[in-house]
């Protein structure tokens, strides 16, 4: 091996920073506007990013992050977690961490006055600023009100950015696992920095049930921008695999590109494996060919098997597994509609019987319907699917018990 072997510029792997992220220009921009209102006094909507696993809702959130620092705004993204009134902290938490301001913020006086807050706010910051800053909500007050501390919160820090002549943005991932009553909190903590007009700009990211959970949670989230994070087309898939070799002064053959543009469906996820392992397995040092290609398949196919795959499919309902099938051995392309009387037969079921499953296949993002006609909305369930039937590893039809 020489010193000169560019490292594998692919990025597989959740939560992993992509090396070209594709395809989603249009909310990179939005976002950008965003950022210009409200600095300038105005007011924006809110974004809620909601998608499968893997689609790479946290992967925009960063790049998001990237937007707000450029424009020297402080912006943090955290990751919910479960617990009741864990919101402050972890937002709390999110603003301590060290590199957290951009530059020509002054860092001493920041950390003096969100101290300061803090302190009178009842969140105890252990090693506030340094690399391992923590948070505790000390107080009772703070333990029993955790939605007064939110409103709080957002207020001090959008008079801090505002004092700064900047913002704040706060990227909120997996939303899913919050509760109710922390985001019922945090809207009216939006709310209220929304009528003092202070610069804050709060995004979230999460699962499919994302919208409906905000919209439980206050009224007002009716007003959020929600966006759905599903596959790349074709021409983003692309550049999203060839820019990255590229770059590298690797060249992705044409043929060898055609068949992971193919096989990816546009999943980000599998994007990046097919990418990382095409790099690895290529026999020319400069280039990527179809038997590269073709091996890289093989080698993804089986991660992706043993993996998040693998694992999405063991978790469908029974029945779901069947329903799954019969669509793959139905269509010739993966996301093909088909009508559900046709998978109802091939199962030996009516389409009464399958209504339910029909609808806990949707809810877990596995299939779409539409009109009486079904489609598999899960990237890679329809070859991970026939190649079960093909083997003789799942029968089509339901046997009752
Ligand atoms: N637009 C994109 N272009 C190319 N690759 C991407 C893109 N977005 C994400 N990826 C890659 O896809 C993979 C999954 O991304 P990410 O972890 O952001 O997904 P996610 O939607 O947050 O998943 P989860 O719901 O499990 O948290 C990562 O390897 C990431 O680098
Ligand atoms: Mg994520």
């Amino acid at each position: 091996m020489t010193t000169t072997e560019p490292r594998n510029p692919y990025r597989p792997g959740l939560g992993e920073v992509p090396p070209v992220l594709a395809g989603r220009e249009p909310i990179i921009d939005r976002f950008y506007l965003d950022l210009e209102q409200v600095g300038e006094g105005g007011t924006a909507r809110e974004t809620a990013l909601y998608g499968l696993r893997g689609m790479g809702k946290t992967a925009l959130l960063g790049e998001l992050v990237r937007a707000a620092r450029q424009a020297e705004w402080l912006a943090v993204r955290v990751e919910t977690e479960s617990e009741v009134g864990s919101l402050v902290s972890t937002i709390a938490g999110g603003v301590a961490r060290p590199r957290v301001l951009p530059v020509g913020w002054d860092r001493g006086s920041f950390l003096n006055r969100f101290g300061e807050f803090a302190a009178g706010a009842g969140i105890n910051v252990v090693g506030l600023g340094g690399v391992d800053a923590r948070i505790r909500v000390k107080t009772k007050e703070a333990e029993t009100r955790p939605s007064e501390v939110l409103v709080d919160l957002y207020q001090e820090l959008g008079r801090i950015a505002a004092d700064q002549g900047r913002g704040v943005a706060l990227l909120i991932d997996e939303t899913q696992r919050a509760r109710v009553e922390d985001l019922r909190g945090l809207f009216r903590a939006i709310s209220e920095a929304k009528t003092e007009q202070l610069p804050v700009i709060t995004a979230f990211a999460g699962l499919l049930e994302t919208p409906d959970l905000l919209m439980s949670a206050a009224t007002s989230a009716e007003r959020v921008h929600f966006e759905e994070i599903g596959v790349l087309d074709p021409a983003a898939t692309y550049r999203a695999l060839r820019t990255p070799a590229d770059r590298a002064g690797v060249v992705f053959d044409q043929d060898g590109l055609d068949m992971l543009i193919e096989f990816s469906e546009g999943y980000p996820y599998f994007i990046q494996q097919l990418g990382s392992d095409s790099w690895n397995v290529r026999s020319d040092p400069e280039r990527i060919g179809p038997d590269d290609a073709e091996r890289a398949i093989a080698l993804s196919r089986r991660q992706f098997e043993r993996g998040a795959l693998g694992r999405r499919w063991v978790e469908l309902p029974e029945w779901g597994r069947h329903v799954v099938a019969a669509i793959s051995v139905l269509v010739d392309r993966p996301a093909q509609w088909v009508e559900m009387g046709k998978v109802a037969e091939l199962v030996g079921k009516t389409s009464t019987e399958l209504s339910m499953t029909r609808r806990r296949l949707r809810d877990r993002g596995a299939v779409d319907t539409e009109r009486g006609q079904i489609r598999i909305t899960q990237p890679g369930f329809h070859w991970y699917a026939a190649g079960l039937v093909e083997r003789g590893e799942l029968e089509l039809r339901i046997v009752s018990v």
